[in-house]
């Protein structure tokens, strides 16, 4: 039977890290897989997390099964969290699922089972393992322009034109902030064309939400999405804690299915049955960890500072590699970086030039020129910018 099977091909973004491990080079630099470092190259655990851990440790009584879709508790801080007080809680079924990607699965699990000749319409580009997950649930895709070369800012003349052939019953996916991998965002304005847009044809949002709270704050990078839920009869929410949370490998998302109130209660059973059907129960450890951050407010507090101090961050290495840029270009043709939002950027370069900074520069990033600006530090910075250059970008 094994010996049926084909070799598959490789995840572009997980394969960096193989790559990168083996390169001897000393000053070698990792802009591959969206992980978050410190100044010091560390992706520390958050205070906050550390605390909620510390508490879980000494109250934590029994390990036993949890809710097939996750603890009530967990679900209602996420959904305040992502969507304010803005959508009762009725119309509102949820399940817990390991990590973002879980969501998008189930996400996608969802519309197979419910909309069978349903398109998935995914922006050109996305991440890459959307297109993984729906080529291997055999779902039909769709792609509609998005990122403007030229400019490295949305084409959203060329999205909404792309957009108006969605049918109704289609689902489209789209990022709910700092895109991944353009960096290159919609403005409020937009999304609220994009929900009438949607509207207009009966679709399906379906939003990605892996980066809350790394582009312009927790609330400002979940208003396009609280924009479609307050607008559109139904929409789908993948969102990951990996990110913001800094619990990567605890495996914490959440599938949130925004419908009728009627229907409620058999989306909410059919969420835990796709759970059930998958992997039975999600992992629990995350989800407590969060729920109780979510639900104290001086912890809650202490984890949006902490939050609040990554995301300028990463917004100072923006401007400083754009300033640098700058200043060795003697031009603003990189000033899109300073635009962008969240941890990736594309940067417009060819493979060809992506793998002379990889051979030259040990400076690793995805073969499209997507790079994470939160792998940079002030050191690497200006290496970055005169190996761009070096390499004629
Ligand atoms: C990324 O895009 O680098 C992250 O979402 C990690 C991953 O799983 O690809």
């Amino acid at each position: 039977m094994l010996g049926a099977l084909k070799p598959q091909p490789a995840d572009k973004i997980l394969q960096l890290i193989g790559q990168f491990r083996a390169d001897p080079r000393d000053g070698k630099i990792d802009l591959g897989v969206g992980v978050y470092r410190d100044a010091e190259g560390r992706t520390p655990i958050m205070r906050a997390v550390h605390e909620a851990e510390r508490r879980l440790w000494q109250s934590e009584t029994t390990k036993t099964y949890t809710g097939l879709a996750g603890e009530p508790a967990f679900h209602a801080a996420m959904a305040g969290l992502i969507l304010g007080d803005g959508v009762q809680a009725e119309r509102i079924a949820a399940a817990a699922t390991p990590g973002g990607t879980g969501a998008i699965r189930q996400a996608l699990d969802l519309v197979r089972l419910a909309a069978p000749g349903a398109e998935v319409w995914v922006s050109d580009p996305t991440w890459p393992n959307h297109l993984s997950i729906l080529t291997w649930l055999g779902i039909p895709t769709r792609a509609y322009r998005y990122f403007d070369h030229a400019t490295g800012g949305v084409d959203f003349a060329a999205m909404t034109e792309d957009l108006a052939a969605v049918r109704a019953g289609d689902v489209v996916l789209l990022h709910g902030c700092c895109h991944n991998p353009t960096g290159a965002n919609l403005s409020l304005p937009q999304w609220a064309e994009v929900a009438s847009l949607l509207a207009e044809a009966g679709a399906v949002p379906l939003v990605d939400l892996a980066y809350q709270g790394f582009g312009d704050g927790l609330e400002a990078d979940a208003a396009g999405t609280r924009l479609l839920a307050a607008r559109l009869p139904e929409v789908l929410i993948a969102a990951s804690c990996s990110k913001n949370f800094g619990i990567y490998r605890e495996r914490t998302g959440i599938l949130l299915a925004l419908g009728d109130a009627a229907r409620r209660e058999v989306t909410q059973g059919t969420l835990a049955t796709l759970n059930r059907v998958s992997y039975s129960f999600p992992p629990d450890h995350g989800a407590r960890l969060v729920t109780t951050i979510l639900c104290d407010p001086v912890l809650r507090a202490d984890w949006q500072d902490e939050l609040e101090t990554v995301r300028a961050g990463m917004l100072d290495l923006r401007e400083a590699l754009a300033h640098e840029l700058r200043r060795l270009a003697g031009s603003d043709r990189f000033g899109f970086l300073a635009q962008h939002r969240g941890m990736f950027s594309r940067l417009g370069a060819t493979p060809e030039q992506v793998e002379a900074l990889r051979r030259d520069h040990g400076i690793y990033m995805v073969g499209d020129s997507r790079f994470n600006v939160a792998g940079l530090n002030r050191a690497t910075v200006p290496v970055l910018a005169r190996a761009i250059i070096d390499v004629g970008i």
